[in-house]
C-alpha cells in the first residue's frame, strides 16, 4: 500500500525538487498541494507547483492556495536564495491548470477527516497553513497519520539568523501552534539537511539525460549554487525539502531522538529559534522525533535515481 501524502510547500527550487522527488516515488501518492507564502508570495509559489506539475506531467494533482502572510509577523520571501520567481534561473512555460477553488487549510482539513489515520502531511514551509487548519478544525491532531517537517535548527546554526531556520524564523507562531498541538511530528532540522549537498558532480550526472527535468533542475540548482557559495562558502546546495520527503517512505536515511522541541516567540535575537530540551529539565513528554543523524550519501543516492527514472519517462 502506497503512503498517501500532502505536501504543504512554499516552491521554492528545493520545493519544486520535493514535489518532482514526490511523483517520482512508488512508495508515494501526491494527493495534492497546498501553497504558502515563504520563498516566493503564495500567488507565485502557486504558478510554480502548477508549473512543475504540468513539467512532470502529472496536472492530476490538486493544487490549492493557502495563506499569503504569516500570522503575526510581517512577510519575509527569499529572493536572494530562491530568485524573484521562487525556482532560480529556471524558465518554466506559465501553467495551463488551474489552482483549485478551496482555501488551502480547508483543504488540510478536509483531506485529513475523511481519511482518518491515512494521510501523511509533509510541511516544508512556513507552518501557517497547517497552523490555521488546526484552529479551524482541531480533531486534524487526532486524524492524521503522521506529519514530516521541515524545519528549525538544534545544535546547528541558523540559515534566517544567528539562531533561526528560514520556515520556523518566518511564523514562529504557527510552529508554535504546530509543535504544542499533540501531532506526531517528525522533524528534519538544519542539522542533517546541512550534511546534505547536492554537489556540481551530482547536477552533471543527472544532465547526462537530456530531458525538461534535467533541465529545470539545472537552472534552479545553477542560482541555488550560487547562493549557497556567495553567502554560507558552500560548495553545492542544500537540499533540505527532497530529505524531509524522503524519511516518508525511507526512515532509515536517519537517526532520531524523541524530544521536547519549542520555538522563541520572544521579540529579541532569539525569535523563531527553535530548541530541544535534550537534557529533560522540563520533566516534558517529547512531542517530536527528530532527526540529528544521516546517512547523506544514502539519501543523494537515492535522490540521484528517482530524478533520472523521472527524466528518462520524460525526454
Ligand atoms: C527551508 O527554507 C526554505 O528556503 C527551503 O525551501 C527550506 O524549506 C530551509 O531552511
Ligand atoms: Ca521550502
Amino acid at each position: 500500500m502506497t503512503k498517501r501524502i500532502i505536501i504543504d510547500t512554499d516552491p521554492g527550487i528545493d520545493d519544486s525538487l520535493a514535489i518532482l522527488l514526490a511523483l517520482a516515488s512508488p512508495e508515494i501518492t501526491l494527493e495534492g498541494l497546498s501553497v504558502v507564502h515563504g520563498n516566493s508570495s503564495t500567488a507565485q509559489g502557486t504558478i510554480n507547483a502548477l508549473s512543475v506539475l504540468e513539467l512532470a506531467k502529472a496536472g492530476h494533482v490538486p493544487v490549492t492556495q493557502g495563506c499569503e502572510l504569516p500570522l503575526v509577523q510581517p512577510s519575509l520571501l527569499a529572493v536572494e536564495t530562491h530568485g524573484v520567481q521562487g525556482i532560480g534561473y529556471a524558465k518554466l512555460p506559465a501553467p495551463q491548470l488551474k489552482p483549485q477553488i478551496q482555501k488551502g487549510s480547508d483543504f488540510l482539513i478536509e483531506k485529513i477527516m475523511s481519511a482518518p489515520g491515512q494521510i501523511t502531511l509533509v510541511g516544508i514551509g512556513p507552518l501557517t497553513n497547517l497552523a490555521l487548519a488546526i484552529r479551524q478544525e482541531p480533531r486534524i491532531v487526532q486524524n492524521v497519520k503522521e506529519v514530516f517537517i521541515m524545519g528549525g535548527a538544534m545544535r546547528h546554526e541558523g540559515n534566517t539568523t544567528p539562531l533561526a531556520e528560514f520556515n520556523t524564523f518566518v511564523d514562529p507562531h504557527a510552529a508554535h501552534i504546530v509543535f504544542h498541538s499533540g501531532m506526531p511530528i517528525t522533524l528534519t532540522p538544519l542539522d542533517v539537511t546541512y550534511q546534505c549537498i547536492f554537489l556540481k558532480e551530482d547536477l552533471n550526472r543527472l544532465l547526462k539525460i537530456n530531458s525538461p527535468i534535467t533541465k529545470f533542475i539545472a537552472d534552479a540548482a545553477r542560482f541555488y549554487m550560487e547562493f549557497h557559495d556567495e553567502y554560507q562558502k558552500i560548495d553545492g546546495c542544500v537540499i533540505n525539502d527532497p530529505l524531509t520527503l524522503a524519511l516518508t517512505f525511507m526512515p532509515g536515511i536517519c537517526d532520531y531522538q524523541d524530544l521536547f522541541v519549542d520555538v522563541d516567540i520572544s521579540t529579541g535575537v532569539g525569535l523563531g529559534n527553535t530548541f530541544a530540551d535534550f537534557y529533560n529539565y522540563g520533566k516534558k513528554t517529547p512531542n517530536m522525533k527528530v532527526a540529528l543523524g544521516v546517512r547523506p550519501r544514502v539519501f543523494m543516492e537515492l535522490f540521484l535515481e528517482r530524478m533520472e527514472k523521472l527524466a528518462r519517462s520524460i525526454p
